[in-house]
């Protein structure tokens, strides 16, 4: 029987300097695809809004198609601990309809962890979330939920009052006792200087090699969605070896060589 992550097993690697490492999941064969190589967490993001449903931006996802995603990696999941994120108005409004959303996360989609975007505004929820019992992570850095106010989805971080304002953010977060942070497109130096400075997990994306884990969006690195920013490393083009594939079926199709009679059904010899 494989066992279960939990966040005890992320802390443990953290103290033992071993680096930790999460992809993005929207769905249960992935999930379980990722599960089986080894990677440690799975965080169903609301990229799903991007690379799932279309959409230019996250912000048009809702809780339910977080939750019916959660549930699906969920079951995916054996070995990897899985997160929900919850997705854009669903922790801004009030602290009571936080907590009601985060429980639905847990409750409904078997997420273990609850991740949301921002800093100091956020401490009050998180703190909230946790008397629930829920272990929390934090985002700061380029939050995509926040673009709008961010002017694109740009660097953050990068001058001497940008980068106090974010390790300020992150001392803020830990304080508030959140399980880990994801830094995400920072210079490397901010999250160097901010992952020395806290004594929770750093988790970067965009964040340079001194976090103390990585995330990527998973559709990102298998080179599965077009879009490829700066910090995206592409491990295998799916892109291509999908278009091969499907090319390759309709030109069989086409011609009758597909199916054959060693992909068919016969009827016994009687
Ligand atoms: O929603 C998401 O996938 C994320 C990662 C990019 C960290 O927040």
């Amino acid at each position: 029987m494989v066992k279960k992550k939990t966040v005890l097993d992320i802390l443990d690697m953290y103290e033992r300097n071993e680096k930790i490492t999460m992809l993005t999941a929207y769905d249960a064969t992935m999930a379980a695809i990722l599960d089986e190589a080894g990677v440690d967490m799975l965080l169903v993001g609301d990229t799903m809004g991007m690379v799932v449903l279309g959409y230019p931006t996250t912000l048009p996802v809702e809780l339910e198609d977080s939750i019916r995603a959660t549930q699906a990696v969920a079951r995916g999941a054996k070995s990897a601990m899985v997160i929900g994120d919850l997705p854009f108005g669903t922790f801004q409004i009030s602290e009571e309809e936080t907590i009601k959303n985060s429980i639905k996360l847990v409750k409904y989609g078997n997420a273990e962890v609850i991740k949301l975007e921002g800093g100091k505004e956020r401490v009050p929820v998180i703190k909230k979330i946790l008397d629930a019992g829920i272990p929390v992570m934090g985002h700061i850095g380029l939050t995509p939920q926040s673009i709008h106010r961010l002017g694109g989805f740009k660097v953050q971080g990068r001058t001497q009052q940008a980068a106090n304002y974010l390790l300020e953010q992150a001392k803020v977060l830990e304080e508030a006792g959140v399980f880990s942070i994801v830094l995400e497109a920072i210079p490397w130096q901010v999250a160097k200087k901010i992952t020395e400075s806290i004594n929770v997990p750093t988790i970067g994306i965009g964040a340079g090699p001194h976090c103390s884990g990585q995330v990527l969006v998973t559709y990102d690195m298998l080179g599965y969605f077009d879009f490829k920013a700066k910090f995206v490393k592409r491990y295998t083009n799916l892109k291509k070896t999908i278009i091969d594939a499907v090319q390759q079926y309709v030109k069989e199709v086409k011609s009758e060589i597909f199916p054959d009679l060693s992909h068919s059904y016969e009827m016994p010899k009687d």
